[in-house]
This record gives structure tokens, sequence and C-alpha cells, in this order.
């Protein structure tokens, strides 16, 4: 059985990480259609040795699609998605629009695939971070019940998208040759920010997306604390996060200290992450093994590593997690959100 397929935001960093992600799997499309501004109208993609042309999302008519991968921001998401369904497709939505609303699940298949057993058309996909963060957290929440959970994420470039890929990249190269202005003896020139708050070559700032007002919290921060109650079935949960940026191209890094219902030694919490699917364990310090975000980038697993016992939390542990913000974090979950949904058997 083949279905066809859209992908809407097919020209960012998500579109063209899912396109590779269809074609690595072999997903069985039918169909293949191209969403994305009108900018890009007209202009063509290639997959799988075709070109495919890009259509308007705002013009385009989306009957016969069984299945749309929708990455775009959360306001075009708001207005678009529910006209998709209403053609009869199924949405995964990866923007933040409608995760929290009750009718629509927020699913990691994993952790939480049961709650696709149940959809209005619409399926939700997390935050990159909290994904990462969660695929950490699941298993030893369902192991040794998480009570609260204090995050600290050092977030990639690449989460802000293709315009924030470009800025970083091309920041990173004016910067190069200013030692002098790095170490603060000279005034540095660089290009103004646009896509960050501060320049974001050899740096980093604890601001990701915004501060609203009459909020300590950023929009950020405020995702990965609700997203990740609702994704563990634990609306009482405590979670306190505080979300960095940091100049790394792909991959997102995670530190997480949490406190247990049940006692939790470093070597039962290895066994029971060993065991989990998609996590790849590497701890060992000594030697120099734990996760990076490098070492993240381009792969399917989540790395978790650093695990050890936070003394003045009760039933305490702490560890750190890295992993590719564009695929576990993005494109490659909702991808498996589909093939769970749609029935597909991986080989
Ligand atoms: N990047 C991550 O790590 C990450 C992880 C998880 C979730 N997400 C979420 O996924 C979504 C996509 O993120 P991204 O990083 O892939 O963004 P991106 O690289 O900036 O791509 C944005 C896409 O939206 C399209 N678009 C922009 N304005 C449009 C308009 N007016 N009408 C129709 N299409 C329009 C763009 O098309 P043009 O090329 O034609 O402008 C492009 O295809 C966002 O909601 C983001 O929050 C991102």
């Amino acid at each position: 059985m083949s279905f066809n397929v859209g992908i809407s935001g097919a020209t960012g960093v998500t579109g063209e990480v899912a396109l590779r992600i269809l074609e690595a799997r072999n997903f069985p499309v039918r169909q293949l259609r191209l969403f994305a501004s009108k900018r890009s109208a007209g202009q063509t993609l290639r997959w799988r040795e075709s070109d495919y042309q890009i259509e308007a999302l705002e013009e385009a008519a989306f009957d016969g699609l069984d299945l749309i991968i929708s990455a775009t921001s959360a306001s075009i998401a708001r207005s678009i998605v529910p006209k998709m369904v209403a053609a009869g497709a199924i949405v995964i939505d990866q923007s933040s629009a409608f995760r929290l609303d009750s009718g629509v699940p927020l699913v990691v298949p994993e952790i939480n695939g049961v709650d696709l057993q149940s959809h209005n058309g619409i399926i939700a996909g997390p935050n990159c971070t909290t994904a990462v963060a969660v695929m950490a957290i699941a298993p030893l929440h369902e192991a040794f019940e998480a009570q609260n959970i204090v995050s600290s994420s050092y977030q990639a470039m690449s989460g802000k998208g293709r315009e924030g890929m470009k800025e970083f990249l091309a920041a990173s190269q004016a910067a190069l040759g200013q030692s002098e202005g790095l170490r603060g003896h000279e005034t540095l020139n660089l290009p103004d920010p646009v896509q960050f708050p501060h320049y974001s070559a050899f740096n980093l700032f604890p601001h990701c997306e915004q501060f609203e007002t009459g909020s300590d919290m950023s929009t950020e921060e405020a995702k990965m604390e609700a997203e990740m109650r609702k994704m563990l079935h634990a609306p009482n949960l405590m979670v306190h996060a505080t979300a960095v940026r940091v100049p790394v191209l792909v991959g997102h890094t995670v530190s997480l200290s949490a406190g247990f219902k049940q006692p939790v030694s470093p070597s039962q919490a290895r066994q029971v992450l060993q065991a989990f699917p998609g996590l790849s364990v590497l701890d060992e310090p000594q030697a120099g093994i734990y996760p990076t975000p490098l070492a993240a980038s381009g792969i399917d697993e989540v790395l978790v590593g650093r695990i050890r016992t936070v003394p003045f939390f009760k039933n305490g542990l702490s560890l750190v997690a890295s992993g590719d913000n564009l695929r576990k974090g993005n494109a490659l979950n909702a991808i498996q959100v589909a093939e769970q949904v749609l029935g597909i058997k991986q080989n």
C-alpha cells in the first residue's frame, strides 16, 4: 500500500530533512506534493531522482492527500492545517500551534504512541528540545516515577530554521578574522543579528524564542514544561527549564536533574535507558565518552550519558542527552508517527 504525501514548508530545514528521511526509510509514497511560500512557488526540489514543483501553500487545494507533514510557523499552521484536515488528510504538525489542544495527541511514538488511537486529523510533534529531553526521561519516569525535573538545554542555531543557520554561519565566518574583537580588546565588526537577540558566533545567550510581557520565562521554556507533562501523562510533574542558545549548528543538548518517587542508582538507570528503543547510552566520562551534539547530528538515536546521583534531590539522578533537533527533534519523529498511524512497518 502506498500513500499520497504532502510536505508543507518543504523548502525549510524540516522539509529538507523530512525528504531525506522519507527516502532513507523507503516510505511508501504514491504521490508527493511540496508546499512553501509564494516566494518559492514554481521552483523545484529533487527527490528520488525526480524534480517536484513547489506549490504556493496559501493557494493550494489538498484533496487526495492522505498525509501532510506540516512544517511552517505556528501562525501559518493555525490557518492552513484545518483546511488540510477538511480535505481529508491526516496532518502531522511540527509547529507549536496545536500541541496543547486537548483533542490533539502530542506524540513521541516510543513514549506515548498509545495516544495516537484517537485524533481528529491533527497530530502534533513536540518542540525539538522537549523531544530530546523526554526520550531520556520517559523510561526513567516509567520505572521510577519522576517527581521534579530541572532542565538546562543548550540549543543549536538550526532550531531557528534555515535563516538562523545562515546567519550563524555568516557571523562565524566574519568573526574568524577578529580574534582581538572576540577577546574584547577591539570593537567586533559583525553584521547586526536579525534572527537572534545577540551575535550568534562564539557566544551563547539564555534566550530562545520570546519573553512575553510580565513573564520571566521564555516561550521555549514554557513549552518544555507543558509538553513534557502532556507526553508523560503527568499533569502534576514539576518541571523547571532554562533554554540557552549555543554556537552549534545542529544538535540540542539537555542537562536533566530529577528527583524520583522510587530509589534509583546510576547503574539501574543505565540498564533502563540501554533497553529503551531510540536511545544510545554513552557513559564512560573518564575515556571522554559522553553525548555531544556533533556526534548526535545526522543520526536517529538520542545519546545519553553522564548518569550520576544528585545527593540533595530525593532519589536524585542527573544525566545529559544530545539529539539531532532536525531528526528525532522534528522530521524523524513526524515520520515515525506517520508510520504508526498509517500502519507502515519498518524493515
Ligand atoms: N528547526 C528545528 O529544530 C525545529 C524543531 C522542531 C519543530 N520545529 C518547528 O517546525 C516548523 C518549521 O521550522 P523550520 O526550522 O523547518 O523552519 P524554516 O527552515 O524557517 O522553514 C520554514 C518553511 O515555512 C515556509 N514559509 C514561510 N513563510 C510562509 C508563508 N507565508 N506561506 C507558506 N509557507 C511559508 C518557508 O517557505 P519559503 O522557503 O518559501 O520561505 C519554509 O518552507 C516551525 O514551526 C518550527 O518551530 C523546528
